[in-house]
């Protein structure tokens, strides 16, 4: 694809090629991010980051990534701090924030409302989650740590077998993710979650068509005993109706360090997109887990300011200019 002035709304519009495209950036921007190095190469560009949904590291890790590139960055956090709540539409806070800021991050809970935004303006748009639907960069940052744990080697991602274990009913992270993983070859899938709140059909089927492998079962050790990566998400609690019962999901699933030694191979990755929900109750991913090699959950947070730093300058066409302005780092990084 053509990247310069593009919107990233799904994964879908990625190929193969693009995706290693966005990975070979990425690695470009890590003495960046770390931050060993400094470059200015967006100063005087501002970022409009528009979060009408509950968000840490998404919101924070765009906003990083931007400031790590020299770049401004204006906040929108929360309908009733937006005109929206005065009965404004998509189409109209979109067209007035576009002449404000140079490139716009949404975040929204209505499935296909990023793509209203993007409708309505001429500046880039990147979907940083649509309610059930997608989120794309989630699953580039997760390709990329993939890639980082398989010794950086892009061919080694195909036949990849994974686990996805959790709410991948409502969980727009598995939905991006699966769909990605599905442009490389010979892929495993297997999706853990009780029926009510299993993968859609439509996803099973278009992995399927892609000639991929795919099982679904609500039995964990079968998601967790034979796959290269063990992919976690959260009961997505605030996308649950009435009749759908969470309580009934909360903590149905939990992998610790007594499991996941007993179950999974020495060398699987856990992965999760975070948040993990750590409440009794619920405890997906252990504690116990939290200093474990094999737990790339942090590993997985950190490389999301390198990937959407790669996104911006892709986006905004600045990637072969990044080394003229750099320079060093002056203040205190630990090592
Ligand atoms: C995810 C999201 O918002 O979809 N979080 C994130 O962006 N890393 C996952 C979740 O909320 O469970």
């Amino acid at each position: 694809m053509e990247f310069k002035g593009a919107n990233i709304l799904s994964v879908e519009q990625f190929s193969i090629e693009d995706i290693r495209t966005i990975l070979r950036v990425a690695e470009t921007m890590e003495p960046y991010a770390l931050p060993q190095k400094k470059t200015r190469v967006l100063e005087g560009a501002i970022l409009g980051n528009l979060f009408f949904e509950a968000s840490t590291r998404t919101r924070l890790s765009f906003g990083a990534a931007f400031n790590r590139l020299g770049g401004s960055v204006r906040d929108v956090v929360g309908f009733q701090f937006s005109s929206m709540a005065k009965g404004e539409s998509i189409y109209d806070t979109s067209r007035v924030i576009s002449g404000y800021v140079d490139i716009l991050v949404v975040r929204h809970p209505q499935e296909g409302s990023v793509l209203k935004f993007a409708q309505a303006t001429n500046i880039p748009v990147i979907n940083g989650g649509d309610g059930a639907g997608e989120h794309p960069t989630q699953a580039l940052l997760d390709i990329y740590t993939v890639y980082k744990e398989k010794e950086k080697n892009f061919d080694k991602l195909n036949g990849l077998k994974i686990g996805m274990i959790g709410d991948l009913k409502h969980g727009r992270t598995v939905h991006s993710f699966s769909k990605l993983l599905s442009l490389f070859e010979d892929m495993k899938f297997i999706f853990v979650a009780p029926e009510q709140i299993q993968i859609p059909d439509k996803i099973v089927n278009q992995i399927k068509n892609a000639g991929h492998a795919v099982i679904q079962t609500d039995k964990l050790i079968e998601g967790i005993s034979d796959v290269d990566v063990v992919y976690v998400t959260r009961m997505q609690e605030e996308r649950f109706n009435e009749k759908e019962n969470f309580s009934s999901y909360q903590g149905y699933y939990t992998i610790n360090r007594q499991i996941y030694d007993k179950y999974c191979y020495p060398q699987t990755i856990i992965m999760h997109p975070l948040p993990r929900d750590s409440r009794p109750q619920s405890n997906e991913l252990d504690n116990d887990l939290n200093n474990y090699k094999n737990l790339a959950i942090f590993r997985q947070t950190d490389n999301g300011v390198p990937v959407r730093m790669a996104l911006f300058a892709l986006l905004l066409g600045v990637v072969d200019k990044i080394q003229e302005t750099e320079s060093n780092v002056q203040w205190y990084v630990p090592s």
